[in-house]
């Protein structure tokens, strides 16, 4: 039984490095928790912190209700599998297995059998009597995984265990990964910079930007409701368009979104409107994500976009077109600073904490900062099915807009409509 509670933690690193910000989140008993975010934003810090390698700078880690923040690595109980899964070079995979075992004194019988039963569920017994330099990268992961579950522990960390495999692989393992780790209802934190790994595994994400936490939920939260303009961005193979607009309250449509050239209207029965409203004459930031525009043969007022096709990609199951329709886009990493999300509840035990964070909550209320984004002209990007246009020709787009995601102009989502 394990459950991670990061309290406003942050980490400076001695040479000034501000690698992690006030990141607050907790990582619930048996979870398979992804930290995902580009290099850089201090996935791996964080990893270390929790497993007692790293210290933290500020905030409260709290394990099993407990704050951790002195206890050394071993008191932790945690197990730790890196990118290179390094094995001891001299031992077969079964020995290495072992190790951690012998070191602890268990009974060499029951040991030997863990081994085998373990070796069994990752698929290690052909080879369990071979030294590491014999084996592929995927086994030697494999191998490395099997050494740090052997004891198993009460939290397992791994950071980005499966980058420097191929992709087959690398999907394969995946599954095994998350299958094994289910099975043995460890509570798991795992760092990737990839999402589909991360969408695919997780039973909840975590994303992070520049050390600042933009977004928590399970994959489909985070992919249907997005925090902010960086985390639909990041979330989106192939990219999301993300569109220039001025808000416009019209009495009689709703709230139309302006591109200049061309406009959609978000009708006034849609939830987000109301909150829509306030950004009357403002700018805002339109998500949509190739897939909810559908070319069709008709108009349809405040629900069509039109573009002309100047590039198209072969991607087997469908084309995927780049039509210019003359609306100004958006770098999403030019959007926004980071900021962060709205504190997580505390565990049950810690009256405390949750003083702690209500305080600390209200203290740092996020200012946001004035961004204009970089406006340039750019593609509208969408999948034309088995059809494919001709280059030039002139699309009809339906835009689903229960799924346009709404931004502010600082980047962060207008109104949730998560539940
Ligand atoms: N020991 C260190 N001393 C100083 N700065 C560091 C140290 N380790 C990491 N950093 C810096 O802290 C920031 C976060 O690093 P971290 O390794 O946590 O990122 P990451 O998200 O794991 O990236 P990657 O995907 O590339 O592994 C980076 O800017 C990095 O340069
Ligand atoms: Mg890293």
């Amino acid at each position: 039984m394990t459950d991670v509670v990061l309290d406003g933690v942050g980490k400076v690193y001695p040479g000034g490095q501000h690698a992690v910000r006030d990141v607050r989140l907790r990582i619930n008993d048996g979870e398979l928790f992804v930290l995902l975010g580009p290099s850089g934003c201090g996935k791996s810090t964080i990893l270390r912190m929790i497993a007692g390698l790293e210290e933290t700078t500020s905030g409260e880690l709290w394990l099993n209700g407990g704050v951790a923040n002195d206890l050394s690595p071993r008191e932790r109980n945690v197990a730790m599998v890196f990118q290179d899964g390094a094995l001891y070079p001299h031992r077969t995979v079964a020995g290495n297995m072992m190790f951690p075992l012998e070191v602890a004194g268990d009974d060499r019988a029951q040991a030997r059998e863990r081994v085998a039963e373990l070796s069994r569920a990752l698929g290690l017994s052909p080879m369990a009597d071979r030294l590491p330099a014999t084996l592929s990268g995927g086994q030697r992961q494999r191998a490395a995984i099997g050494r740090a579950l052997i004891r198993e522990p009460s939290l397992f960390l791994m950071d980005e265990p499966l980058s420097s495999l191929d992709a087959g692989l690398r999907t394969e393992l995946r599954l095994e990964i998350a299958g094994l780790v289910r099975s043995t209802g460890t509570t798991t934190v795992y760092v990737t910079h990839d999402q589909v790994e991360a969408m695919t595994m997780a039973d909840r994400i975590a994303v992070l930007r520049d050390g600042v936490l933009e977004d928590v939920g399970t994959p489909e939260q985070i992919y249907r409701d997005p925090a902010t303009v960086f985390v639909a961005a990041f979330l989106s193979t192939p990219p999301i368009n993300l569109l220039q607009a001025t808000a416009w309250a019209v009495q009689d449509q709703g709230v139309v979104l302006d591109f200049g050239a061309q406009r959609l209207t978000v009708p006034w029965n849609d939830p987000r409107s109301p909150a829509l409203i306030s950004h009357h004459g403002g700018p805002v930031i339109v998500g949509v994500r190739p897939d909810a525009l559908t070319p069709v043969a008709d108009v349809r007022e405040g629900r069509t976009l039109v573009g002309r096709v100047r590039v198209l990609e072969f991607h087997g199951h469908d084309w995927l077109a780049y039509a210019e329709a003359g609306i100004p886009t958006i770098d999403p990493n030019t959007v926004g600073r980071p900021v962060p999300v709205p504190a997580e509840p505390g565990p049950a035990s810690g009256g405390r904490l949750r003083g702690l964070l209500r305080r600390t909550s209200r203290a740092r209320q996020p200012v946001p900062e004035e961004h204009e984004g970089h406006h340039r002209r750019s593609n509208l990007i969408f999948r034309s099915g088995t059809d494919r246009p001709a280059r030039g020709e002139e699309i009809l787009l339906d835009v689903d807009l229960d799924r346009l995601l709404l931004f502010a102009a600082d980047g962060r989502r207008i109104t949730s409509v998560r539940r």
